[in-house]
């Protein structure tokens, strides 16, 4: 089992540049899309993610951990994984090391997705996503073809609750706190490849499919 995780603030483009490693046979795990489906089916780590999730504060370390765990155990030695969104603090990291190490995988890669805070708030405002099929669009920088429509399943795109001014600068904040000190985790791990995300959403592919490709 080889995986790459995916790293960087809310909104630097992780679920973006995922799309194109699911063409090249990467399983895309993403926690937030694991959560949201959660909350759909209103089981109860939904009903509590929910709550936590609107504010911008994290999800309990141990709920999160357990749904990986799961995902990973039920798949096949030989998949490749991209992780987006996970893991998210230094618990969760050392926890991703003990599971990997006891289904004999390897984490191969940590891609650094690099972007400054006032770049992010712009791309998270205009965000818009499909809740059929997970797509996700910008109004200005990727927009649908037509109006506000998905492309590829035709319904209205949504925008996400947590992707107000508020709620992106407190995930911002806990970004700082939380996650950013696995970059150095990582790094003393000879782990960490960065990229500018700052680049237009081609340039930023192509880097990331230049190192994984
Ligand atoms: P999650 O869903 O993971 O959200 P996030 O990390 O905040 O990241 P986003 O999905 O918002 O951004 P992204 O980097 O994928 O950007 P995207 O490609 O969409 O998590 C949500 C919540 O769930 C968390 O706050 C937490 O509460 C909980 N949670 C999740 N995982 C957890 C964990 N492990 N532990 C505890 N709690 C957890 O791009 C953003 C926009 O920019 C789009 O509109 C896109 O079109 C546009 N764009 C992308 N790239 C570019 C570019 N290069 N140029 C211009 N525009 C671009």
């Amino acid at each position: 089992m080889n995986t790459v995780v995916l790293l960087g603030p809310p909104g630097a483009g992780k679920g973006t540049v995922a799309e194109v490693l699911v063409d090249k046979g990467y399983r895309h795990i993403s926690t937030g899309d694991l959560l949201r489906e959660q909350i759909r089916l209103e089981t109860p780590l939904g009903l509590e993610a929910k709550k936590l999730m609107d504010k911008g504060r994290f999800v309990p370390d141990d709920a999160v951990v357990s749904m990986i765990r799961d995902v990973l155990k039920s798949s096949e030695s030989s998949a490749k994984f991209l992780f987006d969104g996970f893991p998210r603090t230094l618990n969760q990291a050392e926890k991703f090391d003990e599971l990997i190490q006891s289904l004999e995988g390897t984490l191969d890669e940590v891609i650094l997705l690099e972007c400054p805070d006032d770049v992010i708030v712009e791309r998270l405002s205009g965000r818009r996503t499909c809740e059929k099929c997970g797509a996700v669009y910008h109004e200005i920088f990727n927009p649908p073809s037509k109006g506000d429509r998905c492309d590829v399943e035709g319904c209205e795109l949504m925008q996400r609750p947590d992707d107000n001014e508020t709620t992106i600068r407190k995930r911002l904040a806990v970004y700082a706190e939380r996650t950013a000190p696995l970059i150095t985790y990582y790094e003393a791990k000879d782990l960490v490849h960065p990229i500018d995300a700052t680049q237009s959403i081609g340039q930023v592919r192509e880097a990331v499919l230049e190192k994984l490709g």
